[in-house]
């Protein structure tokens, strides 16, 4: 077949046939990522045909198609299945990854309690289950609504699919006036390996783990599909609910069981680090025989009283930890190595191997992290794999935990080829070609092209519409690659002004290919929802270096509008003046990140773009969630001296939890200060400020009750 000839000894007519293959292939790819939210192919292979296609085009552009999938932007969004937003949202859990994580997920459990390491502490650990999380809403006992994960906050109406499978009671009896459950759906290996039997036989595409099996039928607008397939449910927690269904953990999930729930039989409860681990040994080992897939051990602390007070962090709670199983390892050639540069310039090595499977799935891309990675350094000199470097050619070790980007870990010498030469890793961007830089102390090369650089802009507006950022409905990266592409936009900006710009952009997108009359004004509309954004969201999205989303959160929360970050950033001056030192003041700013947020407000054409952007934009301001009426909303407290009723960390967390901005240092923006014994110098000068001091039952009594 002509999928197997190298593309210089294709002729014309083979050439052609190809094309007309690859365009199906590209076009079934796109459609089941898109529209179906089941890729089949895995990116490198997807890359693979495009490069593909492409190279054929170039070698016979008479070939070259209106209809040609380089001209594609993505199939239409699944449409049909309504939004639900989460009255809790749906986080995901912190890994561990070998023992000594679970032992560093105790102590700091304890840390943040205050619980001696000599002190009983119960745990429950269960299997982590491979497949798809599902919330269940139930009122007065009755099912009204299931929905999927989505993006944590927001997920799709499932409620019909879900009424299908056998595992999730319609009716329960004795359940609390509200009780949102929440599971895993999955599928046995028994059913898969039959419902792709039966696939096959229908000549229908099958499906290559039980997971994608499970998302993939979850997830059909036509219920009655959703029925012929033998998806199961587990349920391991709750959302809200109207009163708690226990005091501890492993009875809150014994009541569900009692409700009618599937629970997993091999949770345990657990008195300490050793118990965890020796029940993960335990399930570890009882994995082949468990009939489904499960990709590690879920440990949550046992008493519920205790998981509130541990709360959460931005994306995942402090009170459980997935302890993952080990990675799964191939060894593989590697074909070659190749440059991407990333948003803030970073230059970062690729491995392109042959294909390999890994854990049941093909890897043929991994990332080699950095030059001196390569090299076969590590931070600061250090010899890593005993100082072997990688080179052309060479038999790599490639290893894959959870969903987690595979990375090559070893090389094996004696099948080097002979001539393999050092790796050269390049002093110059491959996209632009401006000198690519390592700062001393940085293990990272990067590009110095800044906004003439082509990948770094393309790179920063797929950071900007990232499902964390402004996630526009109908625009994801290979949209805004495409966009960028064809000159339609270079900044964030650009996208608020696609509709107007081209008045015409209707017309013109919708005579594209995989663009119609709807999908379009889709567009349009996606881009318009998010002209009102959130203060935090905007200072991620706008991809300054070192500000993460919990960073931008953490800015956002302190400066409370875009209008007193914008004049504090552009006030202050590195390691000078007040505005410098409140923005240090903020616990969990360091001046890393301080540098880069003055840096980016400084220079003139990041200025201008950010400005441009905030032109089209309505910046919500950020209020603290669900803070009732707590007296400290919005207040900046700056605790000090030894606090005896719960740990720093604790209070840190439970005021912020209440709207207040907990600061390192007094300054004249201290609302209250916090000081328990051994309080010095921050006292004495919030005595000299007249600011408000109280010690730690003071404060315990003024949030009382909030
Ligand atoms: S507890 C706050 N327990 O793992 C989140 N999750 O990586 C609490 N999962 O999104 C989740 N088995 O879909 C929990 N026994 C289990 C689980 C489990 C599978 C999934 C879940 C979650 C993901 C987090």
């Amino acid at each position: 077949m002509s999928g197997d000839i190298s593309v210089q000894d294709l002729d014309k007519e083979q050439a052609s046939a190809e094309l007309r293959r690859l365009s199906a292939l590209l076009s079934a790819a796109n459609t089941a990522y898109h529209t179906h939210d089941a890729p089949e192919i895995s990116d490198a292979e997807y890359d693979a045909l495009k490069r593909r296609n492409a190279d054929i085009e170039a070698r016979f552009p008479t070939l070259v198609s209106p209809q040609s999938p380089t001209f594609q932007v993505g199939a239409s969004p699944a449409d049909g299945f309504q939004k639900i937003v989460h009255s809790v949202p749906m986080l995901s859990l912190g890994n561990a990854f070998d023992d000594e994580d679970v032992v560093g997920f105790d102590t700091s459990v304890r840390k943040f309690l205050g619980i001696p390491l000599d002190e009983a502490l119960a745990y429950t650990a269960e299997p982590k289950i491979d497949g798809l999380s599902l919330a269940l809403r139930y009122e007065d006992g009755a099912l009204v609504h299931a929905a999927t994960r989505g993006d944590g906050r927001v997920g799709e109406n499932v409620t019909a699919n879900a009424r299908t499978i056998t595992d999730i009671p319609d009716v329960l009896v004795g359940a609390p006036a509200l009780l949102e459950v929440r599971g895993e759906v999955y599928m046995s290996h028994e059913d898969f390996e039959a419902l792709n039997t039966r696939q096959a036989a229908n000549s229908e595409k099958t499906f290559a783990n039980p997971r994608n099996a499970a998302a993939g039928s979850l997830r059909q607008l036509d219920a009655s599909i959703t029925s012929s397939r033998p998806l199961r449910f587990f349920a391991y927690g709750w959302g809200s609910v109207s009163e708690p269904l226990a005091k501890t953990q492993k009875d809150a999930i014994n009541r569900l069981n009692a409700l009618g729930f599937s629970t997993n039989p091999l949770t345990s409860l657990c008195n300490s680090a050793d118990e965890l681990i020796g029940h993960y040994r335990s399930i570890e080992s009882q994995r082949a025989t468990l009939g489904y897939d499960i990709d590690g051990v879920v440990y949550k602390v046992n008493d519920l009283e205790l998981q509130k007070r541990l709360g959460f962090r931005s994306t995942t709670p402090r009170w459980a930890i997935a302890h993952k199983f080990p990675a799964e390892l191939a060894w593989t050639r590697l074909a070659a190595i190749d440059i991407q540069v990333g948003r803030t310039g970073a230059l970062s090595p690729v491995a392109r191997l042959h294909p390999v499977t890994v854990g049941g799935v093909v890897v043929s891309n991994a990332t080699l992290h950095n030059e001196d990675y390569i090299a076969g350094k590590g931070a600061s000199g250090s010899l890593i794999r005993d100082g072997k470097d990688i080179r052309l050619g060479d038999w790599v070790q490639v290893y894959r935990a959870g969903d987690v980007i595979p990375k090559v870990a070893d090389v094996d010498l004696a099948k080097r080829p002979e001539n393999a030469q050092p790796y050269v890793f390049p002093q110059i961007c491959p996209e632009c070609h401006s000198d690519a830089i390592r700062e001393p102390g940085d293990a990272v090369r990067r590009c110095t092209g800044g906004i003439i650089c082509p990948a770094q802009v393309v790179e920063r507006l797929k950071h900007f519409v990232s499902r964390s950022a402004f996630d526009i409905e109908g625009l994801g990266a290979k949209q805004v690659e495409q966009f960028f592409l064809d000159g339609w936009i270079r900044e964030p900006a650009d996208i608020f002004l696609l509709e107007d710009r081209y008045s015409s952009g209707l017309q013109q997108l919708k005579n594209r290919e995989g663009w119609g009359e709807t999908s379009a004004s889709k567009l349009f509309e996606g881009i318009n929802e998010k002209r009102k954004i959130p203060l935090n969201r905007l200072i991620f999205a706008l991809g300054i270096r070192h500000v993460g989303e919990s960073g931008a959160s953490l800015l956002a929360r302190n400066y409370g509008t875009w209008t007193d970050f914008e004049t504090a950033m552009t006030s202050a001056r590195i390691e000078d003046g007040p505005e410098w030192e409140t923005l240090l003041g903020i616990d969990g700013v360091g001046p890393v990140m301080a540098t880069s947020l003055v840096t980016a407000f400084h220079q003139e054409a990041e200025r201008a773009s950010i400005d441009r952007l905030v032109g089209e934009l309505e910046i919500l301001p950020v209020m603290a969630a669900d803070t009732g009426d707590s007296p400290v909303v919005g207040k900046t407290v700056v605790f000090t001296g030894t606090l005896e009723k719960m740990t720093r960390a604790e209070a840190k967390a439970r005021a912020e939890a209440l709207g207040a901005k907990v600061s390192g240092s007094v300054s004249s923006k201290t609302d209250f200060l916090v000081a328990g014994p051994g309080a010095g110098s921050k006292a004495k000068k919030a005595a000299e400020l007249g600011i408000q001091t109280m010690d730690e039952d003071g404060w315990l009594a003024m949030i009382e009750g909030s």
